[in-house]
């Protein structure tokens, strides 16, 4: 099962709020539905939400009464304006609604059926590519894990944040496949707790072991000696290195760094955006703070408290051993590795 793809006429997802609880799809008819998916997190995951993006320009096309190519174009510049505003920091949302509106400006001469034909269609090939780009990555970040592992993980990286496989949960998959046994410790992920929710979800459909730990014990389980290896995901790399990832990461590379343990992230080169010099430029995104003080409607404190509710934090690139991609890893100097690991994915393609 994907965690988002077309049927039909129609966007269909799991509903990641309901996890691991209930396996519920949802169906979306229209961008603005999608968009309200993405900024209500039922799907969420960088390559996930730059999926669903890719399909909600598809549903823009097919659902636009355009009746000539120049107001189909205006509506999906406006379909891509209010999905690229759902959510702010990961830069895959942006990129599969640029490639979709690029596809659209070089193909002003098609009739206008055949236009929104390939729109779908490239929304489905980004859909495709992911899944198999996961899996490379996956393969190439399994050589970095040795057989008996334990390895800490935070947030959900998995096939829930992608389209299939995922990105840091895929490699722990890569490795699992490859008869290596490891251990992952699950960092819950406060607030919204998708490590514990959906990454231990994931493990325990893989049969990976696990056990899910709370944010605030990976440094004692760093010092006690028991992490090998540090893996997570990203939603934007800049230029240099540094990267936007769910809060708690940057405090996770600290810790790994002074313990000595090698800390990567996993991510495919749609989430580097060689545009930024510096993490400094990536934009954050604040949460309302009811997520903070009532997490899934269980009221911690009384709902007036104040509170505050960042999404992302910035990792400094001096933390990371390197990028794992699906062109290669990245190492420092990373403006120079980044550099020629997106060049190589263009001569691919070109
Ligand atoms: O707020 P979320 O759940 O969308 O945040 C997800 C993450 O931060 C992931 O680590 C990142 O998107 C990479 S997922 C392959």
């Amino acid at each position: 099962m994907r965690t988002v793809e077309w049927i039909d006429n129609h966007v269909a997802m799991i509903d990641q709020r309901q996890l691991p609880w209930e396996l519920t799809m949802v169906n979306l008819y229209t961008y603005q539905e999608v968009a309200e998916a993405i900024a209500n997190m039922t799907v969420r995951g960088a390559p996930a939400i730059g999926a669903s993006a890719g399909f909600g320009m598809a549903l823009a096309a097919m659902t636009s009464s355009a009746t000539t190519v120049e107001a189909l174009l205006a509506d999906l510049r406006e379909a891509g304006r209010v999905l690229k505003a759902s959510r702010p920091t990961a830069v895959n949302l942006a990129w599969a609604v640029d490639r979709l509106l690029a596809l659209a400006h070089n193909n002003t001469g098609s009739h206008l059926d055949d236009l929104r034909a390939s729109l779908l269609r490239e929304a489905q090939r980004i859909a495709d590519e992911d899944v198999e780009i996961n899996r490379r990555m996956g393969y190439i970040g399994a050589e970095l894990v040795k057989d008996g592992d334990t390895i800490l993980h935070h947030c959900n990286t998995g096939a829930l944040a992608t389209v299939d496989f995922g990105t840091a949960l895929g490699v722990i998959r890569a490795a699992h496949e490859q008869g290596k046994r490891i251990h992952v410790l699950l960092d819950e992920t406060r607030p919204r707790l998708q490590g514990a929710r959906l990454s231990a979800w994931e493990l325990e459909q893989l049969g990976v072991s696990y056990d899910i730990i709370p944010d605030t014990a990976a440094g004692f389980y760093m010092q006690r000696g028991e992490i090998k290896l540090c893996l997570v995901g990203a939603d934007r790399v800049a230029a240099n290195g540094d990267f936007a990832n769910k809060i708690g990461t940057y405090q996770v590379a600290v810790l790994a760094k002074e313990n000595g343990i090698p800390f990567y992230t996993v991510a495919p080169t749609s989430t580097i955006d060689l545009s930024l010099a510096s993490g400094a430029e990536i934009p954050i995104e604040e949460r309302d703070k009811g997520e903070v003080l009532h997490p899934y409607g269980l009221a911690l404190v009384p709902a007036h408290y104040h509170a505050r509710n960042p999404a992302f934090d910035v990792t400094p690139h001096r933390y990371l051993s390197g990028i794992i991609t699906e062109n290669g890893i990245a190492r420092p100097d990373f403006v120079e590795s980044l550099r020629a690991i997106v060049m190589a994915g263009q001569t691919q393609v070109g």
